[in-house]
This record gives structure tokens, C-alpha cells and sequence, in this order.
């Protein structure tokens, strides 16, 4: 594993990115915790995270950058997240899509979510929690109902895959990219998260701060908004949401 981290693990915890937000203040930059098992796993807007499966993985990721936090790019780090799942994936053979902001998928089903959060103490900023969660070799939707299409990296792949093998490589690439991403923000990444982004130019419905929204996508800002014409021919850039799977 890369020296450069220092790694928590426990069989089974209530949820990772919840034990690193309560824990920022005394661990240090780059602590990477991990679960066998999460009995609160959290995902985007309120949502669980299925985690009862061992062979998965499920890690948080502590960053505290040295650079003032108003010149960080905060709101994109789940989204460098979803480019390093992306070609971490790659490297297992997979062919990985980008759901934005940041779901993870192959094969139009998602195998990845990754939930970022940052720690205030009032104005005071503590780091960014970075949660991943990757379905390395069990697909939850499999034996539950998930309201969305999901898959695992084995059941894609065909290939064995250990989860701390798959870790170890997602860390790899976090830190190759990790400089240029705080210089240069949205900007580091875009042209890699275009090429993995599904949606140039699809029809696609959105709900962004409570809002329905749908449009065709134009592509995205240089902050990673996607931008969006609307029927009415209006271009909208929307920073928050996400893009909603189909129904039919
Ligand atoms: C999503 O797609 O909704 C984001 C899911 C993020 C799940 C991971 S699993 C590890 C970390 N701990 C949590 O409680 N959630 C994240």
C-alpha cells in the first residue's frame, strides 16, 4: 500500500466518511479509513449505501490541503474521485462512464458512488471527506431493491479482483493527480472526465435544488457545471444535482 497514507481499517463500523467527519481534527492528512461492513452507509442526498458485503469496498478518504480552503476547488473533488474510480477501473479491463457529478458506471450500470464532505467549525475549515464506495465483487441490486442500475467490477470483468489490490491503485492515482487538482481545479481533469462523461449531447432530466430540470446536454464548464439546453432553448450551467436515471 502507498506509504504516503495512513490507513484505518475495522470489520465493521456504522460509516466511514461518518467516522472520519467526527475524527478530522486529530487524524492526519491523507488517513484513509476502510470497513469490512457498514451498518449506516451514506450516500448523496440522504440515501443509504448498501454495505453488507465484505468482498466490496468502502473507504473514506481524509484530505487536508495546505492551500487556503477559498482557493481549493471543494465542490470538485468528488468528481476527481469519480476520475480516479474511472481509471482505476481501466485498469481491470473495464470500460468506465462518468454519471455526472460523479457516479461511477460500466455498462450504463453504476458501480461506483462516491460522497464528498467538508468539515466547518463555524468558519473555521477542517478538510474534506472523500467516501468511495466500489462494488468490487458483489452487486447488492442483485439480491435487493435498488431503485437504480447497478453492477459489480467482477461481474463485468469476468476477472479476480481483490478490493485492497483495487484500493491500493485508486490511491496510486488520487496522488499523481492530487498537485495539479488543487492548483488548477475543474481544469486538471476536464479533459479526462470528458472522455469518460456519458451523456454529451443526450436528452436528460436533472433535479438541482429541489427543481426538476430537463434539456440536452451542451457539456461542461470549466468548473465542471453541466451545462444544459432546455426545451425553451435557454443554456442553464447547473452546479448541484445529478442526472436521474431513466425510467423507460
Ligand atoms: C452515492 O452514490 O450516493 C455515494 C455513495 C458513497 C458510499 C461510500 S461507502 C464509504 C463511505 N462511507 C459512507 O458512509 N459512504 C461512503
Amino acid at each position: 500500500m502507498n506509504r504516503d497514507f495512513n490507513i484505518l481499517h475495522f470489520n465493521a463500523i456504522d460509516s466511514t466518511n461518518a467516522y472520519a467527519l467526527e475524527n478530522i481534527k486529530t487524524l492526519p492528512h491523507n488517513t484513509v479509513i476502510t470497513a469490512d461492513e457498514q451498518f449506516k452507509g451514506r450516500g448523496r442526498f440522504e440515501r443509504h449505501w448498501v454495505s453488507d458485503s465484505i468482498e466490496n469496498l468502502y473507504v473514506s478518504i481524509i484530505i487536508k490541503p495546505e492551500i487556503p480552503y477559498r482557493q481549493l476547488p471543494i465542490v470538485n473533488f468528488p468528481q476527481l474521485f469519480s476520475v480516479v474510480v474511472a481509471e482505476a477501473f481501466l485498469l481491470y479491463g473495464a470500460v468506465p462512464q462518468i454519471k455526472w457529478p460523479n457516479d461511477v458506471l460500466i455498462n450504463k450500470k453504476k458501480c461506483a458512488g462516491i460522497l464528498g464532505e467538508a468539515a466547518f467549525d463555524g468558519n473555521v475549515f477542517n478538510g474534506i471527506v472523500i467516501g468511495v464506495g466500489v462494488n468490487i465483487a458483489d452487486n447488492p441490486a442483485g439480491r435487493l431493491v435498488i431503485k437504480q442500475p447497478a453492477t459489480s467490477l467482477v461481474s463485468e470483468t469476468g476477472r479476480h479482483v481483490e478490493k485492497n489490490d483495487f484500493l491500493a491503485n485508486m490511491l496510486d492515482i488520487y496522488v499523481n493527480r492530487y498537485s495539479a487538482f488543487c492548483k488548477y481545479g475543474f481544469a486538471a481533469i476536464h479533459d479526462v472526465y470528458k472522455k469518460y462523461f456519458a451523456y454529451i449531447g443526450k436528452e436528460v432530466s436533472l433535479v438541482s435544488g429541489g427543481q426538476n430540470i430537463s434539456g440536452r446536454t451542451l457539456g461542461l464548464s470549466d468548473c465542471g457545471d453541466l451545462v444544459l439546453q432546455t426545451a425553451s432553448g435557454e443554456t442553464k450551467n447547473i452546479t448541484m444535482g445529478e442526472i436521474l436515471w431513466k425510467t423507460s
